[in-house]
């Protein structure tokens, strides 16, 4: 029987700030930018549902699974899975499993932090009062204006990637805690003012309609893998972020709740910024499937006009800011830690090298914008194929891989012993879904055979 793991980088202080962690995790740009504007693209009702749907039968199952496996290994996801697999029995290639989850969190950083940087630069905007009665036309203008300058964009980039650095050689729980304790709930806050508006405005049904009305003519083979993909990157799963953030929780929390409060407070955000951002879309006739730029093109008209407007815009893109920033910090985390289990670096200096590796291949994103819009590989955009094969691709097969592991390759007294799941119903309901129906899930929606039936 082996001997239970501590982790060499630390714990979380309680299991709040474990959650607060996870939840800061999990709550970013994919919530407040990704969600509203995938759901315009694929249809509204129909997507939201079977984001909802995915969450439930993939994302909380495969959440606990992470969470319990950094729990039991205690380091790095590369680390973790493959002291793991030694410890089960398994075979050696698992702990490839950690190294697709380093390649992709460098992969997400890396458009994630040119968009962080489309934020940063609307907090100066909003600060400096030019989006006070603000057109339609001016929006639209101030949002392709600041993409078609790769300089800008670059300058932009920079400044979030070194943010995330900072707090990444800090170490985790540093000054994580605290921002996610009282900037989240201020950021769900400040979506409430813009929902507040959104109703004052009488356009909010159109808003709930769009979001809540599914309408499954819509439902094909694209919308089911992008609400798949949606459900993942949202949750941060996939990847190993949660798993490491898992590896610093204490013996005694419980998994299953935990992973509830995060999946819950995860799913309130994206539905209430879905809530605020499409009556504004209606109420000024835009185009709800406009693709990435959706939030910066309709929330600057909503904070143009409301009283306050500059102070809460101001506040909004700052919270904003700070959600991409619990999240981003994540994303990287599993590279810095193995750097330091792995060549013995210092956490600065891991941080240094993992943050310009990302940094250049974010160029790339960068550059999709304006001087290489027109080259593109299956129709996408550098941009957009980062995008597509990061969320839709390598987080949903981390996810289905996790699943198998845990469901099939560990022994269950293990799985059993870790979890700790107080009620064996409930266990063996998690044991089903984890065995049978994600990994088959997954695969169907992969293979397209859903579409057929
Ligand atoms: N979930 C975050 C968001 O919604 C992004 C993120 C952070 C993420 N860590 C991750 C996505 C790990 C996938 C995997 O903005």
């Amino acid at each position: 029987m082996p001997t239970k793991n501590t982790s060499i980088h630390g714990e979380w202080s309680s299991r709040l700030a474990f959650i607060l962690a996870a939840a800061g995790s999990a709550v970013g740009l994919g919530n407040i930018w990704k969600f509203p504007y995938m759901a315009g693209e694929n249809g509204g009702g129909a997507f939201v549902l079977i984001y909802l749907i995915c969450i439930a039968v993939f994302g909380l199952p495969i959440m606990m699974a992470e969470v319990m496996l950094g729990r039991r290994g205690r380091q790095s996801p590369i680390n973790t899975m493959k002291m793991l697999s030694q410890q089960e029995n398994a075979h050696k290639a698992w702990g490839l499993l950690g190294w697709c989850g380093v390649l992709a969190g460098v992969l997400i950083l890396s458009y994630y932090s040119v968009i962080a940087g489309w934020s940063l630069s609307y907090v100066l905007e909003s600060t400096s009062g030019s989006l006070r009665y603000i057109t339609e036309t001016k929006a639209g203008e101030l949002f392709s204006n600041l993409i078609a300058s790769s300089l800008t964009l670059i300058f932009w980039h920079t400044l979030f990637m070194l943010m995330t650095m900072i707090v990444v050689a800090r170490g985790v729980s540093n000054g994580l805690e605290m921002a996610v304790k009282y900037l989240m709930p201020a950021l769900a806050a400040l979506i409430l003012v813009l929902i507040g508006y959104s109703i004052s405005q009488g356009y909010f049904m159109l808003g709930v309609k769009f979001m809540f009305t599914p309408d499954f003519s819509k439902i094909n083979q694209a919308v089911l893998l992008d609400a798949m993909g949606q459900a993942f990157f949202s949750l941060s799963l996939g990847m190993g972020a949660i798993m490491i953030y898992g590896s610093y929780l204490s013996q005694h929390a419980s998994i299953a709740k935990t992973s509830f409060a995060v999946a819950l407070a995860d799913i309130t955000v994206a539905i209430l910024a879905g809530l605020a951002i499409f009556p504004i879309v209606f109420a000024n006739q835009l185009e709800a499937a406009q693709g990435p730029g959706l939030i910066f093109n309709t929330l600057p008209l909503a904070f143009g006009q409301m009283p306050g407007g500059v102070i809460f815009g101001t506040l909004f893109f700052v919270l904003l800011v700070f959600a991409a920033w619990t999240s981003s910090i994540s994303l990287i985390e599993p590279a810095v830690v193995w750097l330091v289990e792995r060549c013995g670096l210092t956490r600065i200096k891991a941080s240094v090298i993992c943050g310009s590796v990302t940094w250049l291949v974010g160029l790339g994103t960068v550059f999709s914008f304006n001087i290489w819009k027109t080259y593109t590989v299956f129709d996408k955009t550098v941009f957009e194929l980062l995008d597509f094969l990061t969320s839709n691709i390598m987080l949903p097969l981390g996810g289905l891989l996790i699943a198998v592991f845990v469901g099939w390759s560990m022994r269950e007294s293990s799985v059993k012993d870790e979890i700790a799941m107080s009620s064996s119903m409930l266990y063996q309901a998690w044991r089903f879904l984890i065995r049978f129906v994600t990994p088959v899930g997954v695969l169907l929606i992969f293979f397209r055979v859903i579409e057929i039936i």
